[in-house]
């Protein structure tokens, strides 16, 4: 065993990733409110979907100029007649108490650049271009500051009345002109100093340069320091992230996020024709939607879009304060709560957890036999609230007895289960095999995007469980890809930093040619759309990866060819191996890359910071008989799009061994890595090919 390695051993003092810009106060505020309001309100509100007398079905309602399309000249006017004298903000308040909300977000500009605010950048708002002569902004932070609730600004990036602008677009993506850009940073100076504090900016829409991102980032904290800043703004200068419309992640993530709601996927703004349907039938689907969202660590922000005069609709109105009804029965188990200890989800409902106690409620299907089973290794527990399940413990698993009636009615109801001591995450599973590799860790997963359609899931971490008596070497096995990287490494809460610089190269075995088959390869190039897809893709000749699109024969192992922005081309490459066996590959791709080995996502990650085309080397471990490989392509801003998929030239890896200066003995370790320096923690960690051999030491 060669024991004269090199390593940098350091104690990393920074809490990593999960903690927001803000002071922690603010942020524990922020993110034990849990459910808030938004509010879209503006000139928009007066046509309410209609336009010329017929519904506008296309597009939300906020957007009808886009959508109807009403020409400029037309929607401007509209303002000649924007006196909403049916909106009170201290009855808005009032109703957002009542609903059990903690703050209120406020859309201060949207799409359409008209201001609800007095502004000195343009007349184009609600104080000099109406008849009411109100600012909007400044009403509802006196109404929020009265009635004690926070008050957040929604604001959209783009304009399509600022000369200035990008004209208007069907994606609303646009880049954002200079002249522009200094417009925005006025007009947040202006809303960051006149309407006192501001707990969220939720930027909206647009694409940043990197540049532009950071420095309306820097602003804004340097103006209000506590601001929490959405992901909207793009390129990963976030303090917490929002997904798609209406979306949330699958797992919980590391990062602070939050997910806002309509109370119809179809429109934001006020649809005058919007079929409604029961309040208490909606309250119900919202309340586990938020419950949902609670329990996957995140924040709830519910929308509402009163009419052009100002008045709340009423449907909207039972809505929210049906919910409030059931928070004030139950929102011990949803303010401050913390995500679900459990890695696992399940079909009876959702778990959210609290200091001693772990809180289960009932939005999902009855279990067949009555029973529900928690595995809670190492906490006993003191009681659970008796009056309608039984709790039994055998060991480490609690065994709970529901009666059906706690599904009746469809009403969520909350268990309260009480340990005795904290309830902290659960370790997943331990690995039992002695490699830890990206197949067998459990993620642990943030949020990375450059803009509104190129977002994903990243895995910013690799965590192992395991059992060994005494663990004091490693061994690191990876490719030419990961070399002199460093790479964060924990055993059992400490840290070390190692430099993948020292690794002995050593050739793959590999099998006779004749036993890995290069089978046939097809490229499919016109595949539009988002970067946010699933993790697993099953594809076919039949089957193409993106609706109308066609797999077509090809012989090319790279290529490049013009296309559209947000769009991606697949490969697909049939391969055959006679056993299992690891290949190294030699990938590439535009603004972001992915790749599916027999329908499962094995790497993924946007290309950082807008790199056109990149090559790197990913190790697909083939399974015996037929394989798939299907790379995806993903191009954001150029007008072109490529790719390249071969087996690596060299196919070897390198093996380095690291001596923990720390011998850690007992039975459990649990081992984390990521990769040290990257620009922001929420991208893609990119040590998919890294393993960790676990050497065992004679005692
Ligand atoms: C989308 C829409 C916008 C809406 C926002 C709310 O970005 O473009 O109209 O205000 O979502 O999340």
């Amino acid at each position: 065993m060669k024991k004269s390695v090199f390593f940098l051993c350091v104690w990393i003092m920074a809490a990593m990733g999960m903690q927001a810009q803000v002071s922690p106060e603010a942020f524990r505020i922020w993110h034990g409110g849990k459910f808030s309001m938004f509010i879209h309100f503006g000139l928009y509100s007066i046509p309410g979907g209609v336009w010329d007398g017929k519904p506008v079905a296309q597009g939300y309602s906020e957007q009808i100029q886009a959508f109807a399309p009403v020409p400029e000249e037309q929607y401007a006017a509209l303002a000649g007649g924007f006196d909403p004298k049916g909106f009170d903000a201290d009855s808005i308040v009032a109703l957002a108490k009542r609903a059990g909300m903690k703050s209120v977000v406020f859309t201060s500009k949207h799409h359409d650049g008209f201001c609800m605010f007095r502004t000195a950048t343009t007349d184009y708002n609600s104080y000099d271009s109406t008849p009411c002569k109100r600012d909007f902004v400044q009403e509802l932070a006196d109404a929020c500051r009265r009635g004690g609730l926070r008050f957040g600004l929604y604001y959209s990036l783009i304009d399509w009345h600022f000369p200035g602008a990008s004209p208007m677009s069907a994606h609303n993506a646009d880049f954002i002109p200079p002249a522009h850009h200094e417009y925005t940073k006025a007009q947040l100076r202006e809303l960051l100093t006149n309407y006192g504090t501001i707990s969220e900016l939720w930027f909206d829409m647009g694409s940043n340069t990197p540049v532009q991102s950071e420095e309306l980032y820097r602003l804004v904290h340097e103006l209000q320091p506590d601001c929490m800043v959405s992901g909207r703004l793009g390129n990963d200068a976030y303090d917490f992230c929002v997904m798609a419309d209406n979306a949330s992640p699958e797992n919980s993530l590391q990062a602070a996020w939050q997910s806002a709601a309509s109370m119809f996927d179809e429109t934001w703004g006020y649809r005058s024709w919007q079929e409604r349907g029961d309040a208490e039938t909606k309250a119900r689907e919202k309340l586990a939607d938020m419950v949902s969202v609670v329990s996957h660590g995140g924040n709830y922000l519910l929308n509402i879009g009163p009419k052009g005069d100002g008045t709340v609709v009423p449907f909207e109105e039972s809505v929210l304060e049906s919910m409030g009804e059931w928070l004030k029965r139950y929102g011990y188990a949803v303010y401050g709560a913390e995500a679900s200890p459990f890695s696992r989800t399940f079909d009876w409902g959702v778990v959210t957890r609290k200091g001693n106690c772990l809180y289960l409620f009932s939005t999902g299907k009855y279990p067949e036999d009555g029973k529900i089973t928690l595995q809670m290794p190492g906490y006993t527990l003191l009681r659970g609230d008796g009056k309608m399940a039984t709790y039994l413990q055998y060991g480490d698993d609690i065994e709970l007895t529901v009666p059906a009636s706690a599904y009746k009615d469809k009403i969520i109801h909350v268990l309260t289960l009480e340990f005795d001591r904290e309830v902290k995450p659960l370790p997943a599973e331990p690995v039992r095999a002695m490699t830890l590799t990206a197949h067998n860790a459990t993620p642990a997963y943030s949020y990375s995007c450059f803009d509104y359609y190129s977002n994903y899931r990243s895995t910013v971490e690799y965590v192992w469980n395991f059992e060994q008596v005494m663990l004091k070497q490693l061994e690191f096995v990876y490719t030419s890809q990961e070399r002199g990287k460093t790479v964060e490494l924990t055993v059992d809460g400490r840290e070390y930093l190692v430099t993948l610089d020292q690794g002995k190269k050593e050739t793959l075995k590999q099998l006779p040619l004749a036993e890995v088959k290069w089978g046939e390869r097809y490229v499919c190039r016109d595949g539009s759309g988002v970067f946010d897809a699933p993790s697993t893709l099953h594809t076919d000749l039949q089957h193409p990866p993106v609706r109308g699109g066609r797999w077509e024969p090809t012989d090319k192992e790279r290529d490049e060819f013009p296309c559209g922005i947000l769009s991606s081309c697949f490969v697909m490459q049939k391969v055959y191996a006679s056993r299992a066996q690891r290949v190294v590959m030699e990938v590439g791709a535009g603004n972001g890359i992915e790749v599916f080995l027999n329908g499962k996502s094995v790497m993924k990650h946007l290309n950082p910071y807008r790199t056109t085309f990149r090559t790197e080397t990913v190790i697909l471990p083939l399974s015996k008989g037929e394989n798939q490989i299907v790379l995806r392509s993903y191009n954001r801003f150029e007008g072109k799009n490529g790719y390249l998929l071969r087996p690596a030239a060299e196919q070897a890896v390198y093996r380095q061994d690291f001596i923990l200066p720390d011998a850690f003995t007992g039975k459990n370790h649990t081992l984390t890595v990521r990769q040290h320096g990257l620009r922001s923690p929420h991208a893609d960690t990119e040590l998919s090919n890294l393993r960790i051999r676990l050497r065992r030491v004679a005692l």
